[in-house]
């Protein structure tokens, strides 16, 4: 398998202390195609099985569709052959990406920085390794200590803890829960640096900005910035374009579940794969995996709490609504699609940036297993899927320039569908009145008794 996924060719790398394997994509490129007929589309499902190409978009070969993007990436020694067929078959392409190693070097830029890291300068727009970020993990709650607490969530295949951040303003009153997590494909890097940014902004603001402050009167926030941590640690040591976990498969011939398949939200029927060779394997049943696991079990036990689960993803620029595995809509659709359209805007406000909204298998393809669909199917109301940028420029290696306005304008629509929930669910704003404001809400209450009676 490997002789061909990646490129042919692995390098035994010195990084001090330890000997690692590092997978090479010098040359790799990736095209951008839209068929155009429907022999186009069967040559090229052809191509991409018979290569076992990375499909970046879409991510099975039978989801290829004429007048829809695909984007693959083509390892270095097959990029003429490739081109070749394309070109025999008619079917004209880009070049997106022309040498996927040049932005995975940008991506670790920084990875030499050795240990300058004190508390309270970490570098937000880099990607940062597991290892700085579980420092990050405890170093913040020991700089927060009035608000911020870790907390261990279950451990990986590999056995590495994985923690989730709590952060929580102590209070009598019993307030509602929004959850986030990050880094469940271990490639989609600029997720975790999301969380992590989520969380300092979070800290920055809640003493001066008068959102922030009344939103944490009522709701605790709990975000857990790497889920997948064997991938992710995998994607920094091996091979940077790395998406599922690391469970051994058919007797360690084949390792990965793609978490986002492993969910029991009618598991294995749609858009997933069944060859634990496939980027997109479902794993052996539902929950099979103990990251899996180890999510929903705790959501599980707090749902009746859990008014909103966010889920981080990239790349593509969509806010994803239930469901991925059926066309049918949830409930409270509209609703949903309102929340995530104005949150869009929101988003877009800042740099000009568009993001598609709607239902995974409407707007993309089906698929079976998201931890968003199974949030909603367990009673979580507010359920989202985001695909940060790009839009396949850099895909899945988006440079660390990037991290910052992503983060930024993310930010805004994250915090959009916050204050929606927040107006819902707590109409009368925050507990505390001030004298001023004391006279207004009496009288709001009285014409409001008067309105119910
Ligand atoms: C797995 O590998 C071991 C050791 O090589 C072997 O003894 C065993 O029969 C294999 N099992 C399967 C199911 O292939
Ligand atoms: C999955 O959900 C079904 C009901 O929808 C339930 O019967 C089953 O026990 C669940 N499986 C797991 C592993 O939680
Ligand atoms: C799984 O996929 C790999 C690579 O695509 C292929 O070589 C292998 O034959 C497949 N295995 C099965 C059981 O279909």
């Amino acid at each position: 398998m490997w002789r061909f996924s990646g490129t042919i060719f692995w390098l035994a790398m010195l990084i001090p202390g330890k000997l690692s394997l590092k997978l090479q994509y010098n040359g790799d490129q990736v095209l951008h195609i839209v068929p155009e007929t429907f022999q186009q589309v069967q040559h090229l499902q052809h191509l991409c099985s018979t290569l076992l190409l990375d499909l970046w978009k879409p991510w099975l070969p039978e989801d290829i569709q004429a007048g829809e993007d695909l984007h693959i990436r083509v390892p270095a020694p097959l990029v003429q052959e490739v081109k070749d067929s394309l070109d025999q078959h008619m079917i004209s392409y880009k070049v997106l990406i022309s040498d996927v190693q040049d932005l995975v070097v940008q991506s670790m830029a920084g990875e030499r920085r050795s240990q300058r890291q004190v508390p309270g300068d970490y570098v937000y727009t880099e990607y940062h390794p597991m290892e700085e970020i579980y420092q990050w993990m405890t170093q913040i709650q020991n700089s927060n200590r009035e608000l911020v607490t870790q907390h261990y969530l279950g451990m990986t295949v590999e056995n590495r803890p994985i923690y989730y951040l709590q952060i929580s303003q102590p209070s009598d009153k019993t307030k509602k829960i929004i959850w986030m997590d990050c880094g469940i494909h271990a490639r989609e890097w600029i997720s975790p640096a999301f969380c992590q940014w989520f969380v300092k902004e979070i800290l920055q603001n809640y003493k001066s900005d008068p959102k922030t402050s009344r939103f944490l009167q009522n709701w605790d926030l709990y975000v857990l910035p790497v889920l997948n941590v064997d991938g992710y640690i995998y994607s920094w040591e091996n091979d940077r374009l790395w998406r599922k976990n690391r469970s051994p498969h058919m007797n360690g011939t084949c390792y990965g579940t793609d978490l986002n398949r492993n969910f029991n939200s009618s598991w294995g029927t749609i858009g997933v794969s069944y060859n634990c060779s496939s980027q997109t394997f479902c794993g052996s049943g539902p929950e099979s995996e103990p990251e899996t696991r180890a999510v929903a079990q705790f959501i599980e036990r707090k749902k009746s709490d859990i008014l909103c689960y966010l889920t981080i993803h990239s790349y593509g620029q969509y806010i994803l609504t239930p469901y991925g595995y059926t066309t049918t809509p949830p409930s409270n659709n509209e609703e949903l699609m309102y929340v995530a359209e104005k949150a869009a805007a929101a988003l877009m406000g800042k740099y000009g940036t568009s993001y598609e909204v709607g239902s995974t298998s409407l707007i993309l393809y089906s698929n079976s297993g998201s931890s968003r669909d199974w949030a909603h199917m367990i009673g979580i109301p507010f359920s989202y899927t985001f695909e940060l940028r790009d839009k396949g420029t850099h895909g899945f290696v988006l440079p660390p320039a990037q991290i910052q306005p992503t983060c930024e304008e993310t930010m805004l629509a994250v915090t959009t569908i916050i204050d929606y929930v927040d107006q819902k669910y707590f109409p009368d704003g925050a507990v505390t009145l001030t004298s001023g404001s004391l006279g207004l809400s009496l009288s709001l209450s009285i014409v409001l008794t008067w309105a119910v009676a």
